[in-house]
């Protein structure tokens, strides 16, 4: 036996994740980590190593599923090679929305389980080991998963996604999220804020309000209270929330996403304005610049909403950073449509973004649509689109040289001595800086763009950083 593989038979189970898709994703997959911890598995960086492969998928554009798929099909010959007993999970939307499909078109998958059924995984790897067939489970039950993964939660960063509501009621003509995530839910704040003071207990200093429709989050006003006032009608939307957290000793910085124009509220442009701990970045899709194409879209608004929208958040946080997601090609998109998408585009002026080609998905009201556009005619426009998103984006870049700004550093970099963090506008920085100051904010002046960063030079002492790890025990009276 290579000493590689005894110091992992020694060390127990191993696991290894991809994670395809969206932010969500990226949170299941921390999530999933964390329940497979207590049961003695470590993560491993190469499926080749694994006992268990999770394979945490993503369905909202065709690629993304074929891309399973053949991924599958490597992951057949790696486990064929491999020593170990290997068990292969496939989560996520994909398993969401075709898990049996998925079971039947590849033999190597074991277990099959939906974005809401995580917290069953331990029991699915027990039931898989006994080799009866693959496993299923893509109940809906919401509630019971925001619950058990939060009991299951450990934090190891200075940054950390908290999942505030899931699913989507919009049904945009385009797309299967709320298909595959179900209807809009939100998490209790209670729920929230004592998950988020546990995080920043653990020393985590931002925190990051994950939702498919983040700002569509409500809750009726907690009796607590948490010091923060409640709406006329008593409940409390994202911008009480936000304000709650801002009280909560230790976060220093909050970022919530995705947000849905439709559900972007005064409470909640008022407290981007006020405080100081939201972060000046907001990513707001608005896809296209059409008022035709938006309406066939179901998006529920006009160009000219989204540019008002846009101007009462720049009235009231006027460093705000914007990003959007942008789809061309949708189905009945004329030339003339796609250039009002330049021109909303060019009028928003976009820190950064994500642009995509029209993808049909199967069982979408868009895509029964005639008049599907030509895939060159769709390469053509995110070619234009992209080119200039990327103008815009070095543009911003550009504007920050020779500005100090606050960096909250986050961990080591590949350099010796060299750091990463984040600016307020969630742009990686590179800087020299003593690696005491992971954790801590501190003024970094802004020297050169790089080709997916900033590079800096630390410009004054970090603040107090990640607070002393409190002692298991420890008295936690609320603060907030
Ligand atoms: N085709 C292309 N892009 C899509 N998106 C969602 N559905 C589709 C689709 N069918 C994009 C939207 C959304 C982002 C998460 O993915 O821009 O905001
Ligand atoms: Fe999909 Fe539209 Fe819901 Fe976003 S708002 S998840 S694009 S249906």
């Amino acid at each position: 036996m290579s000493s590689e593989k005894q110091t992992q038979a020694e060390s127990g189970k191993t696991v290894f994740v991809k994670t395809y898709g969206c932010q969500m994703n990226v949170y299941d997959s921390e999530r999933m980590v964390s329940l497979l911890r207590p049961l003695g598995y470590r993560t491993v960086e190469n499926a080749a190593n694994a006992d268990l492969v999770i394979l945490n998928t993503c369905h909202i554009r065709e690629k993304a599923a074929e891309k399973l798929y053949s991924d599958l099909g490597r992951l057949r010959r790696t486990k064929a090679e491999s020593a170990r007993d290997m068990t292969v999970a496939v989560a996520g939307c994909v398993a969401q929305a075709e898990g049996e499909e998925v079971a039947e078109r590849a033999d190597i998958v074991d277990i099959v389980v939906g974005p809401q059924a995580y917290h069953r995984l331990p029991e699915m790897i027990a039931r898989a080991a006994r080799r009866t067939g693959a496993v299923l489970d893509t109940d809906f039950s919401v509630e019971e998963k925001f619950d058990a993964l939060a009991r299951n939660r450990d934090a190891d960063g200075v940054s950390a996604f908290v999942t505030v509501q899931e699913g989507c009621d919009k049904f945009c003509t385009f797309c299967v999220v709320p298909y595959t995530r179900g209807a809009e839910i939100s998490r209790s704040a209670a729920a929230i804020i004592s998950e988020t003071r546990a995080l920043a207990q653990a020393g985590v200093r931002e925190v990051t309000l994950l939702g498919q429709n983040v700002n569509a989050w409500t809750s009726p006003a907690p009796a607590a209270g948490y010091g923060v006032k409640a709406r006329k009608d008593g409940a409390w939307g994202l911008g009480e929330l936000c304000r709650a957290i801002a009280r909560i000793d230790g976060v220093a910085r909050i970022r919530f996403t995705t947000s849905h124009p439709r559900d972007m509220d005064e409470a909640l442009i008022a407290a981007l304005g006020e405080e100081e701990k939201l972060m000046p970045y907001l990513h707001l899709p608005v896809q296209s610049g059409a008022d035709r194409i938006l309406k066939a879209m179901n998006r529920g608004h006009t160009a000219a909403d989204y540019f008002d929208l846009i101007a009462r958040i720049r009235a009231a946080r006027p460093d705000i950073a914007l990003s959007g997601d942008f789809i061309v090609g949708f189905p009945g998109e004329t030339n003339s449509d796609f250039e009002e998408t330049l021109a909303l585009t060019e009028a928003v002026c976009y820190a950064s973004a994500y642009s995509f080609k029209y993808s049909r998905r199967p069982g979408t009201p868009a895509a029964i649509l005639a008049k599907q556009v030509a895939e060159d005619e769709k390469d053509r426009r995110l070619a234009v689109l992209q080119a200039l998103l990327k103008e815009q984006r070095d543009a911003f870049c550009a504007g920050l040289v020779g500005e100090t700004l606050p960096v909250l550093f986050e961990r080591p970099g590949r350099k010796a001595g060299q750091l990463i963090g984040k600016t307020p506008y969630l742009q990686s920085v590179h800087a020299y800086a003593p690696d005491s100051n992971v954790g801590g904010i501190a003024p970094v002046r802004i020297e050169a763009v790089t080709p997916n960063a900033l590079a800096g030079e630390l410009a004054g002492a970090a603040d107090e950083g990640r607070p002393a790890r409190m002692k298991a025990g420890d008295a936690q009276e609320p603060r907030v």
